[in-house]
């Protein structure tokens, strides 16, 4: 029996092809394939600009940190998350503080982030929604947030690339990324497309996007028309502010290029699985589904279970060679923010109540119909054993 995990790859001769052409050619990093790739991103996105990084979380680092994070801030973000979204705020001397999720929507409670803006003191100068799992969550409460708190939207839409919102007045979809002062993407091999690792932000923001290419590359620009000071010849170069290396090669560019062509594919076979699992598991009393909303890219299928049936059933399905994860444990309960920060269990209720519950069902696009129909089969038997009666 094939072995399923909760995700996996696609990789196709195309994709070969075009990583092998880069390999033979004279730029492995730092050449054409990368403004290629940003071009080709900001173009199906519909931004202006898109800024390749080495990973989702170099993104959301050059995030906060284009966003003018400094030490002594705060960063608002939700607890249901990768550790990855608050650890950037530490990255910058900042302070993640957190605001519960909405049960509904598995993202960060609109009223609940309201209330943590206006009772803490000290500045929150960014707030980080997370679109959990590919729900297009709305997005308008945030943005009047930022706007009245004068703080800086940045989206983690690293579970939600190729997901949309809409229809909105004028009957438009915006694809996830226009939305936000500036939205991070991630491109693991579990994502909607995959460079190996890497990452990037989008964004319609000039100054934001010239921000994000000098964190990525030590803060050293090349660029004549924004050198500061007088060239000393063609050779010149500045560096400006303190940066990294962050930058994705042209050997990752080269596969996330070749897999764009993809995407749209492999969201819309997501969404067909997804809805295949809703229809085999809506027969099957204690197991709930997820939320839905049009526009759902569906990075991931989590469903919810009793809390003292989790964990024989996720054991259950790993003896039947289901692999699958749990996302996530919320951030602040880690063992590092406990000690740091003094939180304790209770803190995030809603949070903590789903991570008690949950489990991800195998969900990527190389998935047949009928590997849906085992894991559900392998879910249904398991409920008929440990409640024969039911
Ligand atoms: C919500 C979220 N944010 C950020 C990241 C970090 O992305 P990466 O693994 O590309 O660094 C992840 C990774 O899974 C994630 O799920």
């Amino acid at each position: 029996m094939k072995s399923l995990s909760y995700g996996r790859q696609w990789i196709d001769d195309a994709d070969i092809d075009e990583v092998a052409s880069v390999l033979k050619g004279d730029w492995l990093t730092q050449g054409p394939t990368v403004e290629r790739f940003e071009k080709a991103l900001a173009d199906y996105i519909g931004v202006r600009h898109v800024v390749a990084f080495s990973s989702g979380t170099a993104a959301l680092h050059g995030a906060v940190a284009a966003a003018g994070v400094e030490e002594g801030d705060r960063v608002l973000t939700t607890p249901l998350t990768f550790a990855a979204t608050a650890n950037v705020a530490l990255y910058m001397g900042a302070e993640p503080v957190f605001a519960d999720i909405y049960h509904g929507t598995l993202c960060m409670h609109p009223r609940k982030a309201e209330e943590r803006l206006q009772e803490l003191p000290r500045k929150i100068k960014a707030i980080i929604p997370v679109s959990f799992a590919g729900y297009p969550f709305d997005i308008e409460p945030f943005k009047f947030m930022a706007h009245d708190y004068d703080a800086v939207l940045i989206e983690d839409a690293c579970h939600s690339l190729g997901g949309y919102r809409g229809n909105d007045h004028y009957g438009d979809r915006r694809k996830i990324g226009r939305d936000a002062d500036m939205t991070a993407l991630s491109f693991h091999p579990v994502k909607h497309i995959t460079t190996g690792e890497g990452g990037a932000v989008a964004t319609d923001n000039n100054v934001f996007a010239r921000r994000l290419r000098l964190f990525r590359n030590h803060g050293i620009t090349r660029t004549a028309d924004e050198f500061e000071e007088k060239p000393d010849g063609p050779w010149h170069s500045e560096m400006q502010t303190l940066g990294f290396n962050y930058r994705l090669s042209d050997i990752h560019c080269a596969l996330g290029l070749s897999q764009l062509k993809r995407l749209d594919a492999f969201v819309e076979r997501r969404r067909e699985l997804a809805n295949l699992y809703r229809g085999h598991l809506s027969g099957l009393r204690g197991v709930y589904q997820p939320p839905a909303l049009e526009g759902h890219a569906y990075h991931l299928f989590p469903i919810r279970v009793a809390p003292e049936l989790r964990g024989a059933l996720f054991a259950h399905l790993a003896e039947n060679d289901v692999r699958l994860q749990v996302h996530y444990p919320p951030v602040p309960l880690h063992p590092y923010y406990k000690k740091r920060f003094g939180y304790k269990k209770g803190d995030f209720p809603e949070a903590e109540r789903f991570y008690e519950e949950t489990i991800s069902l195998p969900l990527f696009p190389l998935m047949e119909d009928a590997d849906v129909k085992r894991v559900v089969d392998c879910i249904a038997k398991f409920y008929e054993k440990s409640n024969p009666a039911a």
